[in-house]
């Protein structure tokens, strides 16, 4: 952990930065009854999600600024995203209706099945060609604040359903397509997981906008 000390100037406090809030996290985990409240839980994982999808949107249009090919319009058909599966309302009105616990486990499970994702995307960003240093950032702070998220979700889950554990997120198999050796088609596939988490990231957001609303606000806002 020392070791974020001896980082130049601003990387080097941004992971401190990052690291104290980690820590926040798992003391809060680790003690449930601890005093922070569950209002203040709901402002942090708030603050988080709105900071994961606008960070999801910049690099989903740096991407499709660069990288994006017209053929793919009339070439290939985009994928179904992995989180397909994941049941979430549809409209206002469902949302509204859904319970609490109910709509967070599928936050929750969202977030979780783009762990592995996410630390891909980051390491191929890396590996390329002509991507620049900004979105390299992006993507490792993007890594960081999902894994983030979900302990707070976590957090909060846990107050609601003691010893309840977010298990069983659908598998992601976009290693191969994100690897391959063919760059049109490795291209494709980081535009399609690009898509995917942007849209993935608008939901979780603005479902933890309207629990917040509910669980805080009384669903005055
Ligand atoms: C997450 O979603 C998958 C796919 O729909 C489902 O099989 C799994 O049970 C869900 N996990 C939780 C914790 O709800």
């Amino acid at each position: 952990m020392h070791m974020s000390l001896t980082l130049p100037g601003s990387a080097g406090m941004y992971l401190l930065l990052l690291m104290s809030n980690l820590l926040l996290w798992e003391h809060v985990a680790s003690r449930p009854s601890t005093s922070v409240s569950t209002e203040d839980l709901y402002h942090r994982v708030v603050e988080q999600s709105h900071n994961t999808y606008i960070m999801a949107a910049d690099i989903y249009s740096e991407f499709d600024l660069n990288f994006a090919k017209r053929s793919w319009l009339t070439d290939r058909m985009p994928t179904v995203c992995h989180t397909a599966s994941i049941h979430t309302p549809e409209n206002r009105e469902e949302v509204h209706e859904t319970k609490t616990e109910d709509l967070l486990v599928s936050i929750a499970n969202i977030t979780r099945a783009w762990i592995r994702p996410l630390k891909y995307l980051a390491s191929e960003v890396a590996a390329l060609p002509g991507a620049s240093a900004t979105m390299l950032k992006t993507a490792n702070d993007l890594k960081e604040r999902n894994a983030d998220l979900l302990v707070g979700l976590k957090t909060i889950l846990g107050r609601i359903k003691p010893g309840f554990a977010v298990n069983g997120s659908p598998t992601w198999s976009g290693l191969k397509d994100l690897k391959s050796s063919d760059e049109d088609t490795r291209l494709f596939a980081f535009y399609n997981n690009l898509r995917c988490l942007k849209r993935d990231m608008n939901k979780v957001d603005s479902f933890l906008k309207v629990l917040r609303c509910r669980v805080v606000f009384n669903n005055e806002c």
